[in-house]
């Protein structure tokens, strides 16, 4: 007997629910034809439950996450909540309270998929960001020092251990690897300018690099691969960077990809439990309107099939999601598609095989 797998499920906020519906329907109809078994449980963290509560995310609660194989996350995030709250009192803490070190973020356009890339199709656009989770900018440390004065200062800090760097870079050959495509790692950074952070990153590259004959190496300043990633995507293979670099640039990945209604990334705790999300967020003005698209979440709940180690049920979604993007969708923009949210929800269920 295979194993069944125990999923949890975090709706969120705004249209977080009305996506993850159609994921878990996908989820269902794939886990008939490739034959797995999983149980679901949903838990109500997010905007609403704060409202009520002031609870966002206790310790006990993301203790209790542990026990899961997966989590399947729609949307953090919603207007009656000061910005932040949520943010890094639920999604920040399970990034980090998970030990989640890396966000795996594929920048695929699919066929059928409009980028605003003149003269590029889904050859030129298909690579992958390894982005550094857990540390850097995102770490929160800092301090005002003379607050609300004229001469008030703000330090944030950019946090990056060697253990930390070393874990994502590893990560990242090893990912490279497996994917098997051009076998190409870029490094993108600043060591131009922030000097200490990125020399630590550079020397742990060198050095693992060398452990990686297989894969050839490069390097480019994050500001370079802005102009790259407009300009020549086909460049890329994989890409790795740390916290901040890589949320910038996996939202203009996710531009030429299509947009939000595609891009999806997962939050990957290789040793424990990982969690999967379509990276757009909570589009409060499109809530509840049957509108939203639905395959970022349906392509995360991909990624989180191919990490449960269900490979072809992956495949089959991601097929799927294919053919429904070149054959039935007028656009990947809300309200746009031709479909509505739980339409497209059908079209993959019905296009699984
Ligand atoms: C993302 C988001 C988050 C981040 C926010 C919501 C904290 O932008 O997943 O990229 O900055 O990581
Ligand atoms: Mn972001």
């Amino acid at each position: 007997m295979s194993k069944t797998h125990k999923i949890a499920v975090i709706a969120g906020d705004g249209t977080g629910p009305e996506v993850i519906k159609e994921g878990l329907k996908v989820l269902g109809a794939v886990s008939k034809i490739a034959n797995f078994k999983y149980t679901l449980k949903e838990f109500s963290y997010g905007a609403g439950r704060y409202l009520e509560t002031k609870e966002v995310l206790s310790d006990a609660e993301l203790q209790g996450l542990k026990g899961f194989d997966a989590i399947y996350l729609g949307a953090v995030g919603d207007p009656r909540v000061k910005p932040g709250i949520l943010e890094q009192g639920l999604l920040l803490k399970l990034r980090f309270g998970l030990h989640q070190y890396i966000n795996l973020r594929p920048i695929k356009l699919y066929p059928g998929v409009d980028t605003p890339l003149k003269n590029k199709g889904p050859e030129d656009i298909d690579f992958v960001v390894v982005r550094e989770n857990n540390e850097g900018l995102y770490v929160g440390e800092g301090e005002f020092i003379k607050k609300g004065t004229k001469d008030e200062v703000a330090l944030q800090v950019s946090r990056n251990t060697r253990k930390g760097v070393e874990r994502c870079i590893r990560y990242a050959f090893e990912f490279t690897r497996k994917r098997n495509r051009r076998k190409k790692l870029l490094l993108c950074g600043k060591t131009n300018v922030l000097t200490y952070a990125w020399d630590l990153w550079q020397r742990t590259f060198n050095e693992v690099a060398k452990e990686y004959p297989d894969i050839s190496t490069d390097y480019a300043h994050v500001d370079a691969i802005c102009m790259w990633m407009v300009k020549n995507p086909e460049w890329f293979d994989v890409i790795v960077t740390d916290n901040m670099f890589g949320d910038i640039i996996t939202d203009l990945g996710a531009m030429i990809q299509g947009g939000m209604g595609i891009a999806a990334g997962g939050n990957i705790n290789p040793e424990g439990v990982s969690m999967f999300e379509p990276i757009g967020g909570s589009a409060p003005k499109y809530t509840g309107k049957n509108v939203i698209n639905p395959l970022a979440a349906i392509c995360a709940l991909a990624m989180l099939l191919e990490q449960l180690g269900e490979e072809k049920a992956a495949q089959m979604v991601e097929n799927s999601v294919m053919y429904v993007t070149a054959n039935k969708l007028k656009s990947l923009s809300a309200r746009k598609m031709g479909y509505s949210t739980t339409e497209v929800g059908d079209l993959v269920v019905e296009n699984l095989k």
